[in-house]
Parts: C-alpha cells; structure tokens; sequence
C-alpha cells in the first residue's frame, strides 16, 4: 500500500516518443517505449493523484485512471501541454521529444525511382523550455536529461537552461538502462543545483523514488 500524499494534486506527465512524419507512411522518431512516463503515471494515480497522461504512440497500455491524450508529432504534444499545464501542480516530462522535424512532409508516399532523397530538417521547439516560462507559482516541474555520458557540470547548466526544479538524467548508453529496458540508472539533480543522488533499478521503483522526491521537494519550499 502507498500513501495518498498526492491526493488533491492534479500531474501532468508526458510520455513515449514523437514521430515527424515525412512522408504519409514514414516518419523520423527514436526509441522511446513510454515505460518510464506510464510507471510515473501508475504511480501518481497509487498516491491518489489526478493524472493527464500526454502520450507520443507506444505500445502499453493506458494506465488505470488516467486521463491520456494520444498525440504524434513535436507539435502536437506541445499543445496537450499547454492546455493541461495552468492547471497542473506537478510536471514530469519523460518524453522523448524528436529535436528534429522536417518541413517538407510529402502528401503522397515517396516512391521509389532511383534517385537519392534528400531531407532538409528544422529544429522542433523546446516545448520543456516554453512551459517553465509560463508557470505559476506553487507549480513543480522535473524534466529528464537522455545522455551518452553523464557530466554534472552540464547537467547543472542544463537545469538551469530548462528552468526545471528536478533534472533525472538517465545515462542512455549504459547496457539496460534508458530506451525501451524494464531498468533504469538516474542521477537526479535537485533546484538548487548542488546535490546530486543517484539510483538503479525496475522503472517501477524508480517513479516512486522521484515522487517521493518531488514531494520531499514541495514540502521544503511549502515550509519556507
Ligand atoms: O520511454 P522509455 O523507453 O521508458 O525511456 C525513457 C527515456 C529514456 C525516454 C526517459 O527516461 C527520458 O530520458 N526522457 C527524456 C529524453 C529526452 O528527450 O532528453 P533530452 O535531454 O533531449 O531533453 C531534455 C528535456 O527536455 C526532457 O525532459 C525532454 O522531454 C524535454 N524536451 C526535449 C526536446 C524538445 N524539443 N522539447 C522538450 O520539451
């Protein structure tokens, strides 16, 4: 049994990767399964919370008592954010969201001719950016960190950049952990941008171990 300490607070968690289609057929996307952001998901409804599931296309299904909102592209998640975002306590952004989109998605399937087919490609917007801007106080927001190699320094500047208050950044290369594994390996960076902790194991007792974090989070700036 868990404790209901997220009864009455409403979470916003987005999941899963984005897919920019190029063609009516084909897309650009990554390997995000959406196991990390529907185990937050599970677990914020066990604590009693009131969660809006954002879910680029994946293979799970829904978690019991969510609201989920299926999306596709960059675009499209930005603007499921948004509208969920103002009357949100709490922010997890899992997703994987592709940084690339192209601007010349064909109408019909490319055939093929023989030829080379050459993409041009445009940075998405940081959606995680463009939400922080727009908080309001009282609001908490962890985002996530995908990297081959896990340097604090940058991990503290990307904090920053972001504007987020928790960093989780899972070390994508190791073997089991990141895309698509049961497992996961994150060191988490906390808002005042000095301490660091870190921890393995299921996704699962991973999305517990950040909700508890998050609310040990609240409770300090709530008691100040
Ligand atoms: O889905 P799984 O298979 O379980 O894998 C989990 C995961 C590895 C995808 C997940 O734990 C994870 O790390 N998600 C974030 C991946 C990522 O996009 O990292 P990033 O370092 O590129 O982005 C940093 C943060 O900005 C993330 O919170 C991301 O959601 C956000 N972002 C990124 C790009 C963009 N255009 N807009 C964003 O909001």
């Amino acid at each position: 049994t868990y404790s209901k300490d997220l009864l009455g607070k409403t979470v916003l968690i987005s999941a899963g990767p984005t897919y920019e289609p190029i063609d009516p057929v084909r897309f650009i996307g990554n390997r995000s399964s959406g196991k990390m952001g529907y185990a937050l998901a599970e677990a914020s409804i066990r604590r009693g919370a009131k969660v809006h599931l954002i879910s680029g296309p994946v293979a799970l299904p829904p978690p019991q008592g969510a609201n989920v909102e299926y999306v596709e592209t960059a675009r499209e998640m930005q603007e499921m954010l948004f509208k969920h975002f103002p009357s949100a306590d709490i922010l997890i952004m899992a997703a994987a969201v592709s940084d690339y989109t192209t601007d010349s998605t064909l109408a019909q399937k490319k055939k093929k001719d023989g030829t080379e087919w050459t993409l041009h490609l445009k940075e998405n917007p940081d959606i995680l950016s463009a939400l922080t801007k727009s908080r309001h106080p009282g609001q908490t927001i962890m985002g996530f960190a995908a990297e081959t190699s896990l340097v604090r320094k940058e991990l503290q500047d990307k904090l920053r950049r972001k504007g987020v208050d928790l960093l989780a950044s899972n070390n994508i290369s190791e073997p089991g952990s990141g895309f698509g594994s049961e497992n996961n390996s994150i060191l988490l960076l906390t808002h005042d941008g000095s301490s660091f902790e870190e921890k393995s194991g299921s996704k699962k007792d991973l999305a517990d171990w950040l909700i508890d974090r998050i609310i040990l989070l609240r409770n300090r700036i709530l008691s100040h």
